[in-house]
């Protein structure tokens, strides 16, 4: 189905985004988004990625309508969220936070309503093939308060669906999820991306980001820190860790190596972690050899996103 006569422009392009909450009784005013510049490419899976309180949730909240920004722009593919509201709520899904339902209805009932809000003819809507994808249509005729937390997590994605949004928004879908349901959560989020809709995902879960976005930015204190592909997001950190095997296992690090600081391992073997543009691995297994230790095998580790996201959280403080 074509989803819309701009198909070329960015699924979210958001320019100088700023968001203040007002004081209130119980707060100081807050500045959560300081003017933010994000570009989410078509058909990208995005990883939006920030600690609590990093401003994710306000991001999400103000494509979707529920938060009013204080100033600049953002478009849902092309579409301005202030002069061409219906259009760029038409464009997106979005799968919120919180769990708020309304608990009185079925699960095939809530499908209806919510295509019904959408303006979706009833010849088009999608409601069971939506909940047997999600493996909820054994469960259409319950009530939603007889689900598990799992259960309308899932039927919170499908009322994202309902009007086949070619970009979906899922502000940390796997809080407080399970293993088994997380890996079908992420099972159809890809299905669905391979049918080409764009999928954001915010989350404060490293792995979770490197294991499925191709694109990750990191979002700080209301602040943009980091933009880029995975990979090269990986790159920037230019950390190695060198893993050293002695012919025996060693049962301390030598004190000759103590200026890198080199960690042992449980196994014997000795870890040393490193930064590209400033030591060579051959340098330093020369320095590994007269420190007396025979190598029987040697592998290098890069560093994971947990590492990416310190450091560049840090540069931010300083
Ligand atoms: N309705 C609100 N009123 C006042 N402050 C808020 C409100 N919602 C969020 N905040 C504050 O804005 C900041 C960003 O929050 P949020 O966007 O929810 O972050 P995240 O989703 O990354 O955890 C936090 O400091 C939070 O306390
Ligand atoms: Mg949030």
């Amino acid at each position: 189905m074509p989803h819309s006569a701009s198909d070329l422009s960015p699924a979210i392009e958001v320019r100088g985004l700023k968001k203040t909450y007002a004081k209130s009784r119980k707060a100081e005013a807050k500045i959560a988004l300081h003017g933010i510049d994000l570009t989410v490419p078509r058909g990208s899976i995005f990883g939006l990625l920030g600690p609590n309180g990093a401003g994710k949730s306000t991001l999400i909240n103000i494509l979707a309508g529920l938060v009013i920004k204080t100033e600049g722009s953002a478009a849902i593919c092309g579409y301005d969220i202030e002069t061409q509201t219906r259009q760029a709520r038409a464009s997106i899904g979005i799968v919120p936070q919180e769990i708020a339902m309304d608990v009185f209805f079925t699960p095939l009932q809530a499908l209806d309503i919510q295509a019904g809000f959408y303006g979706v003819p009833k010849a088009e809507r999608r409601s069971e093939e939506i909940l047997q994808a999600l493996g909820l249509w054994d469960k259409r005729d319950a009530y939603v308060r007889q689900l598990s937390g799992g259960m309308k997590r899932r039927l919170l994605i499908g009322k994202a669906l309902v009007h086949n949004p070619p970009v979906l928004i899922l502000d940390e879908p796997t809080a407080g999820v399970d293993i088994e349901l997380r890996r079908q959560l992420w099972k159809y989020v890809r299905e669905l991306h391979a049918q080409g809709t764009t999928i954001i995902l915010t989350t404060h879960y490293l792995e979770e980001a490197e294991s499925l976005c191709d694109q990750i930015a990191i979002i700080h204190n209301g602040r943009i820190t980091a933009n880029e592909p995975k990979d090269s997001l990986l790159a920037r950190l230019d950390q190695k860790t060198l893993v050293v095997s002695a012919e025996t296992p060693l049962t301390a690090a030598p004190d000759a190596l103590a200026d890198l600081n080199p960690v042992l391992r449980n196994n014997g073997a000795l870890a040393i972690t490193y930064h590209t543009n400033q030591m060579t691995i051959p340098h330093l297994l020369d320095r590994v050899k007269a420190a007396g230790i025979i190598v029987a095998d040697l592998r290098t580790e890069e560093p994971d996103l947990e590492d990416v996201f310190m450091a560049l959280t840090y540069d931010q403080d300083k």
